[in-house]
């Protein structure tokens, strides 16, 4: 195994080619067995046969939707075929966990976080139909071409899933499929960035060294098991927390504990903190309408995920592309994010064309006043040359710091003021009266 960690340090002196591929050769001949990709002639065992060692895990997906369906969804449609990997345990020694041989054991049965074990069945093609022959492990792109996102069957013309079981399909195409590029290549990335960008470093068995998940060899981005727990689960369906929870786990200001929303910070998406109104930097907390009402009000996946799967008039399912639909968005039958609760049955006003304007009218407003605001500071900063690091900072500087952490928490919530009118006008009232302040300290 020393040998991959060298042919990593290869990798980024840029001799890959060369070495690579005498590494791969060398891993051929010694080993048939592909880490994380069924063993050559497994067989299918059936569930029972885990439940002898795997007691607790039997008994958690037992409670799971998947157990109780019609056709059962078992361990091995998941982890793949087993019966290699019964074999290996039932003649391994179990006494060290920490022992060559009890890793060798756990690489005879496929435990991924990949998406496409779900793909597998929560997806469809151009036909409608589901994959056939896919393997846990490999690649579900070889063996079935998904749904093109232009199949009005299959997709609303917004691009939302139109037909049951076809989360795949709409997870594929969103921001959090493909988190862990972002980060890679954003070329300032840090081993934390992947505690919210990457569900393989949040799942990884650490045991042995060589399977701790890094910056360098983390594979996938956030995939359906960051949010839902294959065996049994906190909320329902099948998530490992309430929605709202798991949502603000991440879409919130304060880093993994760390807090930096403080004068001179710039804030990054403090979603949880503008829909909540939480105080920052002296201000007074101001919660939406939205989050106050907690009886009816939305929480993220209101809006972010809405119920564009119509089965019939009293089921449905939830978009996985999280992209809001405006209400004159809508196609003809198309749930919108806002209609739901705000029905022309309520309230005669509540028509398409009204709730638009709404949102449109708040971001214009926000977005014009933070480009106002951004057009007078950002020159002063550059003017004055100031240092960030300076240990005496003058007034002016003080002030000017200000307005930027204020701006940018307005900027990082990503929806232009929609998340909290109330509260991100309170933050650009508070930032144009320190600008104010600001002409006055420069001019002196
Ligand atoms: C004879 C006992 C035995 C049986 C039967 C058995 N396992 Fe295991 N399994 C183990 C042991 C021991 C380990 C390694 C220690 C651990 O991770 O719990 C393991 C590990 C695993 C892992 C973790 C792999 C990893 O990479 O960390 C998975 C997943 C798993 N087994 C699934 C299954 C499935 C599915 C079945 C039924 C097809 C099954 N096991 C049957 C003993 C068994
Ligand atoms: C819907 C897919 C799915 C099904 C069904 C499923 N698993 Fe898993 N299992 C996973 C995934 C994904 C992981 C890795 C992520 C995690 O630990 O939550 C995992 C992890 C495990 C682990 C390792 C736990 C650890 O802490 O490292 C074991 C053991 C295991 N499964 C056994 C089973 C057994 C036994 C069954 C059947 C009773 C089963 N699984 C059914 C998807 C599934
Ligand atoms: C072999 C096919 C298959 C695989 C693999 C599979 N599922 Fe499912 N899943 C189903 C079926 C069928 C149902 C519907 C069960 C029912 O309610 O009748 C379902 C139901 C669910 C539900 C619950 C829906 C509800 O309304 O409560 C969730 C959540 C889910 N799957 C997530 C996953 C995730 C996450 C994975 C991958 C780790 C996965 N599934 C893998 C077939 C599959
Ligand atoms: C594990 C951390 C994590 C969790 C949990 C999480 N997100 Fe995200 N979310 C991210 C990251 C990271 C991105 C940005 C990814 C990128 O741009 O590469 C993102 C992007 C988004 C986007 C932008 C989508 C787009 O295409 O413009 C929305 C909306 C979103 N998430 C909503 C949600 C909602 C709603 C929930 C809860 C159901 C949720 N997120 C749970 C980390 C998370
Ligand atoms: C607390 C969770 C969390 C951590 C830690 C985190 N991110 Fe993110 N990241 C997110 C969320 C949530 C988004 C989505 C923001 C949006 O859609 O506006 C995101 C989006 C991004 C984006 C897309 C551009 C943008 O701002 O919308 C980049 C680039 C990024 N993150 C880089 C990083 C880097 C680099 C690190 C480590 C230094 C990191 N992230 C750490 C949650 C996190
Ligand atoms: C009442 C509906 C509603 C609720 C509740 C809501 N949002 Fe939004 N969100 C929006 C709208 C509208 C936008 C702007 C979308 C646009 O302009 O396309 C937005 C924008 C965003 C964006 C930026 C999207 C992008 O493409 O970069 C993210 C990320 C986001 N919201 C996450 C969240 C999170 C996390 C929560 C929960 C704390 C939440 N939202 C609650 C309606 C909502
Ligand atoms: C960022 C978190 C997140 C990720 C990632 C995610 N889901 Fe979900 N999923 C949810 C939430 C939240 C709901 C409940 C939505 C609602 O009804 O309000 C849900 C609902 C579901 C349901 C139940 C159908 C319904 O809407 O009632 C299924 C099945 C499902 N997800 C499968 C998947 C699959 C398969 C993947 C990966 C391709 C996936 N999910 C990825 C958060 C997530
Ligand atoms: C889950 C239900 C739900 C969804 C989805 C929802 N809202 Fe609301 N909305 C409410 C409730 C409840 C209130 C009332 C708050 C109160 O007065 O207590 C409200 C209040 C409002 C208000 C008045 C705020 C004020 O200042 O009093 C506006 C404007 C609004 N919503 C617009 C929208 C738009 C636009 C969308 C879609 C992007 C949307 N809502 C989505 C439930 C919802």
């Amino acid at each position: 195994m020393r040998r991959k960690f060298i042919a990593l340090l290869l990798v980024a002196t840029g001799l890959v080619l060369v070495f690579g591929v005498a590494t791969a050769s060398e891993t051929e001949q010694t080993s048939t067995v592909v880490p994380n990709q069924p063993p050559d002639g497994a067989e299918y065992v059936g569930e029972q046969t885990c439940f002898q060692c795997h007691g607790q895990s039997y008994r958690d997906w037992q409670q799971t939707p998947h157990a109780m369906a019609e056709e059962p969804v078992g361990c091995e449609s998941c982890h793949g075929p087993g019966s290699v990997h019964v074999e290996t345990a039932q003649s391994t020694d179990l006494s060290d966990p920490n022992s060559e041989t009890v890793r060798e054991l756990r690489q005879t049965i496929v435990k991924t976080v990949d998406a496409a074990v779900c793909g597998q069945c929560h997806a469809v093609n151009d036909a409608g139909e589901r994959s056939a022959g896919y393997l846990p492990g490999t690649d579900l792109s070889a063996v079935f071409t998904l749904a093109d996102p232009a199949n009005e069957d299959v997709f609303w013309p917004t691009g939302h899933e139109k037909l049951p079981g076809t989360q795949y399909n709409g997870w594929v195409v969103s921001r959090h499929a493909n988190a862990l590029p972002t980060i890679t290549e954003a070329g300032f990335a840090r081993e934390e960035c992947l505690a919210c960008h990457s569900t393989d470093f949040n799942f990884q068995n650490p045991t042995f060294e060589q399977d701790v998940v890094t910056l360098e060899n983390a594979q996938f981005g956030i995939t359906c098991v960051q949010c839902h727990s294959p065996h049994g689960a906190l909320a329902e369906p099948q998530l490992r927390f309430e929605a709202y929870d798991l949502c603000v786990s991440c879409h919130t200001g304060t880093d993994l504990g760390n807090n930096p929303i403080r004068v001179g910070g710039t804030v990054h998406h403090p979603m949880r903190e503008m829909f909540e109104g939480i105080s920052f930097l002296g201000l007074d907390p101001n919660p939406s309408p939205h989050f106050a009402n907690e009886a009816y009000g939305p929480i993220c996946s209101s809006c972010h995920m809405p119920q564009t799967v119509v089965i019939d008039e009293e089921n449905s399912a939830a978009s996985h592309t999280w992209l809001v639909i405006i209400p004159t968005d809508a196609a003809e039958g198309q749930p919108d994010s806002c209609t739901g609760c705000h029905s022309v049955e309520r309230n005669p006003d509540n028509t398409p064309e009204n709730l638009t304007f709404v949102i449109e009218d708040i971001q214009e407003d926000t977005m014009g006043r933070v480009e106002d605001i951004r057009a007078e500071l950002d020159p002063i900063v550059e003017e004055q040359g100031w240092d960030p690091e300076a240990e005496e900072k003058s007034e002016a500087q003080l002030t000017a710091e200000r307005i930027h952490t204020l701006v940018s928490f307005v900027e990082a919530d990503g929806s232009w003021g929609f998340h909290n009118p109330g509260y991100a006008d309170d933050i650009l009232s508070e930032a144009e009266d320190l600008l104010d302040e600001l002409f006055d300290l420069i001019e002196e």
